[in-house]
Parts: C-alpha cells; structure tokens; sequence
C-alpha cells in the first residue's frame, strides 16, 4: 500500500521536511473514446476595462503596429495558442448593449456609459463587424452574448438576421450598406447573461419564461443553426438550474454556469501576486471544487435529460483577485502568477475528463482582465503564466481523451467542507495521428514528485517534453521581466526498462509530455 500524507494545512510549514514524493499515473488506452471538446478551451472578451480596447483592438490610425486595428502581437500570440471559440460583448456588458450602436460608419456612433465597469465611456467604435472579422482573423467560432436585461425580442432577433441572413432581407441589407456581402457563421448564442443578476435581477421561473420567448424569435437562417444558451447559474445555485430545465430544456441547445476561483465578493479577495502558501493551496482547493459543482449541475440535468442532449457551458471561469493597485477601480485588471497556471492546468484537466455533457468553457477574460492569457501596456504585451498553460494544452484540444488512474499523496487544504487536494493532477489525449501527450502538474509548493508513468499496450518510441515553473509559486511577468515563467523544454523523463516512463517533476511544476 502506497503511504499517503495528509497534512492539515496548518501544517503547510513542515512539507519541506518531505525531499520526495511520489505518484503512479496509469494511461487507460484501451478506453480511449470520447473526444475533449477543443470549445473547453475558449475565451471571453468583454467591454471591460482594456479588454477590447487597448487589449485586443488600437484601431487603425493607431502607431501601435495593427492588422485592420487589432494589435499584432495580440493577434499573433493568440493564434500560436489557438483559440477555439470567442465569446463577446459580456459578461454584464452584454445586457447594455444595443449592437445597433456598433455598426456603419464610426463617426456616426453613439457614445453610452459603460454602467458595470468603472462608469467608462464607451465609443461604440468596436462593434459586430469588428468583433466577427477578429474571429475570423483568429479563425475561431464567435460566441455572441445578447441583451435580455435591457433589451428587446426584436433587437436581438434582428441582431441574428444582421449577421447571419444571406437573402434580400431588411438586416442582411443593412449590413452589406455597412461593408460586409457575405454573412457571417454564428452558431453559439447567449440568451442573456447572468440573468439572476447583473442581466436583470430576475427570479428563475420568470427568466425561464422570458428565455423561452426569446428563443422563438432568434431564427436560422439560410444555412447558419444557432445553438441558443440559457443564462445559467453560478456555481452553487442548483435551484436556477432545476428550474430552467424543468421548464426550458426542450427550447435550449446549452444552458451556461460561471465558477470563478474567488476567496470571498468584496474587497477582500487577496491580491493575485502578493500571498502565502496557505493561500496558495486554499486557491487550488477552491479551484477544483469546479468538478464537485459541475457534476451536481450535470445531475439535475440528467433528471430532464437523460439522453445529454443539452450541453453545460462554463462560459466564465477563473481566478478574481483585487485589482492592482494603482489601476481603474471596476476594470478588474489583475497579475497573474504560477499559482494562476495552475488553477488553469488543474481545472483543464478537470474539464478534459468531465465527459460529453460538458461542451464549452470560456476562461475570463482575454486580455487585461481577471485571469488573462495577455497583458497589455501601451505597446507592449507579455503572455501571462496562464497563456503558456493553454499554449501547452492545445494538444487535447479535438483529440481523444485517454483516462487515467492516478495515486498521489493528498492534502487537506480547509475551505468549504474541508477540501482536499491531490498533489498531482493529470490528463491525457491520443491524437488522430496516435500520438499521446499527457499533461501533469505538481501542485505540491516545496517537494519534487517522482511520477510513475504507465501505458500499456504502447511501444514508446520517443518522448519530447515540455516544462512551465518559476522560482516561487507568486513569480510572474511584467514588461520589465517578461520571462520568468515561460514554457522551456524538460529532460526529466525517462523510458524504463518495463516500458514505463519515470517523470522527475520539480516543486510547483506543469509539464507535458509527447509520446510517440
Ligand atoms: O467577467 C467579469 C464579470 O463576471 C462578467 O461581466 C459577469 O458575467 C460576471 O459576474
């Protein structure tokens, strides 16, 4: 029997005491056969602080080198890293917004209040051409989230004819008057956005209602086959989802879920790069509980569709920390550290394995708010901890998902219900070309972790692997030091005599590894 440590985390001072830990992952190739949806890979950029703008988009009179006004080195480090599916205006944004204020000639747009995010004004001057087109750039799928808070049944029904009707119809005219013949594929829509909150303050039953409505109005057309989302809950409220497949699910393709890794609403959150190792393993406690919270939605989901027909979209996750001081209070921009790339390998492992029910995550956000992949300043960019995660995990994304058995010591980290955390994660896919890589972090903050890496049935004929650690579990990137937590290649991997793999994972480390 393996010795298992359990430590409270009272105890997190003598982990050091442990030079070696060890841990047996074990590849179940046989069972290979379910995809890993790449849509769990997705992102969100909303009109929040400099997300959009200064982010994503300069505009092209910009000195700040641009394609058509969005910033090169954005556009370039977001194709590298392959994004799948964009989602986009909001978040609470999304309910302001009349997107027939972003469309025609700039000049002539309207300026309005951005009410959410810090009373910034907003000059309407990225809109749906500029958001479709950037999709297009980065070729991934558009999310569009529509306005039920404020809005109306014939706004966002002819929102969905503006940009996907290809006939002589009133809204496809109006956007060839605007630049664009062809219209545009727009599968994924939201229905609203948090609408228990922020989207309107509503009660379920009459949100189920009002979703229903508005589902009838938002057609297809011509080819496009929208796949409608119902507003859904966040994280622990499983009566708003009880309620919206009670009385909904036949109307809807996917029903959404926000999780955010936040120690507490207020200003109390712990700030994203200043913080202990108590907080440090609270955090990923926090984080993996999304599997717990997740599994309970998709229960009561089971109960009114058993056949799984209606996908679960965590369409805004990550870690919320306070703002950095001295930012613009309500623009959410926040540091992102080694201990972010964990949350988001930890939780990508988790989305990886949680099975077909699942069909789309959306970390928030992009750029310049909450847990980005970039930040930006002026006319620099530097690629977060978090980008090089998803940089690594990019290989599961369509592959087929190999599960796994995993020992690994455990460790009690406190929260709500007393969590406990493996102090290994994992995940692994075999490509269409049958090549597998497998992804494993070492959470454990202090102590090596030698990993036994089984996989039967496989002739391994080579391995490449890669590594993302830094010095501290709080080291990150600036614009002064943009490398200090990059991703670099790894030699610890060893093929056994056995045909098994021996993996030397350092202290606080997420690696990949490539078997041919
Ligand atoms: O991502 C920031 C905000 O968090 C979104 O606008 C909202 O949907 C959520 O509360």
């Amino acid at each position: 029997m393996k010795k298992r440590y359990l430590l409270p985390i009272m105890a997190v001072m003598p982990l050091s005491l442990f030079a070696q830990r060890e841990a047996t992952v074990t590849l179940k190739t046989n069972e290979a056969n379910q995809k890993i949806s790449k849509h769990i890979y997705g992102h969100f950029a909303e009109h929040l602080g400099t997300c959009v703008y200064g982010g994503l988009w300069v505009g092209e009179d910009s000195s700040i080198p641009n394609t058509n006004g969005y910033r090169n080195d954005v556009l370039e480090a977001l194709k590298e890293m392959k994004v799948p599916v964009l989602r986009w205006p909001g978040g609470c944004f999304a309910d302001e917004y009349h997107w027939t204020d972003g469309i025609g000639p700039k000049e002539n747009r309207p300026k309005m209040v951005n009410n959410n995010w810090g009373g910034t004004i907003e000059d309407n001057s990225f809109g749906t051409h500029e958001f479709l087109n950037l999709c297009e750039l980065l070729e991934c799928e558009p999310y569009i989230s529509g306005n039920v808070g404020s809005g109306t049944v014939e706004e966002l029904a002819k929102w969905v004819e503006y940009m996907t009707s290809d006939g002589d119809s009133p809204m496809a005219n109006l956007r060839r008057q605007n630049g664009r013949d062809k219209a545009w594929k727009v599968k994924f829509l939201g229905v609203g956005n948090e609408s228990w909150g922020c989207g309107g303050d509503m009660y379920p039953d009459y949100y189920a209602d009002l979703y229903r409505r508005y589902a009838v109005y938002c057609r297809n057309y011509d080819d496009n086959r929208l796949y409608k989302i119902a507003s859904g809950a966040s994280d622990y409220d499983y009566n708003w989802t009880e309620t919206l497949m009670r009385k909904a699910a036949n109307q809807m393709n996917g029903l959404s879920l926000h999780y955010y890794t936040v120690k507490e609403w207020g200003p109390n959150k712990g700030s994203a790069i200043n913080f202990n190792k108590e907080d440090y393993y609270w955090t990923l406690g926090k984080a993996i509980e999304i599997k717990d919270v997740v599994n309970k939605h998709i229960d009561i989901m089971d109960k009114y569709d058993p056949r799984g027909r209606v996908g679960l979209l965590v369409d805004e996750w990550g870690t919320w920390f306070n703002e950095e001081p001295g930012t613009i209070n309500g623009h959410l921009y926040q540091q992102n550290s080694l201990r972010d790339a964990m949350v988001a390998s930890l939780t990508l492992d988790i989305f990886n394995q949680c099975g077909s029910r699942v069909q789309m995550a959306n970390i928030a956000q992009i750029a310049n708010v909450l847990q980005s992949v970039v930040l930006t300043k002026d006319d620099k960019m530097i690629l977060t901890p978090t980008y090089h995660v998803f940089n690594m995990y990019k290989v599961h994304q369509d592959a087929t998902m190999v599960p796994l058995d995993i020992t690994s010591d455990k460790m009690d980290v406190g929260g709500k219900g007393n969590r406990t955390l493996p102090m290994l994660s994992a995940s692994a896919s075999k490509n269409d070309k049958g090549v597998i890589n497998i992804t494993m972090s070492n959470v454990d903050a202090d102590n090596d972790q030698t990993v036994t890496l089984n996989i039967p049935d496989v002739k391994i004929k080579s391995t490449k692997a890669t590594i993302i650690t830094a010095k501290d579990i709080s080291s990150h990137n600036t614009f002064e030091k943009p490398e200090e937590v990059i991703l670099k290649d790894f030699k610890g991997v060893k093929v056994e005599k056995n045909g098994s793999l021996k993996v030397k994972m350092p202290a606080k480390s997420i690696i990949s590894i490539q078997v041919n």
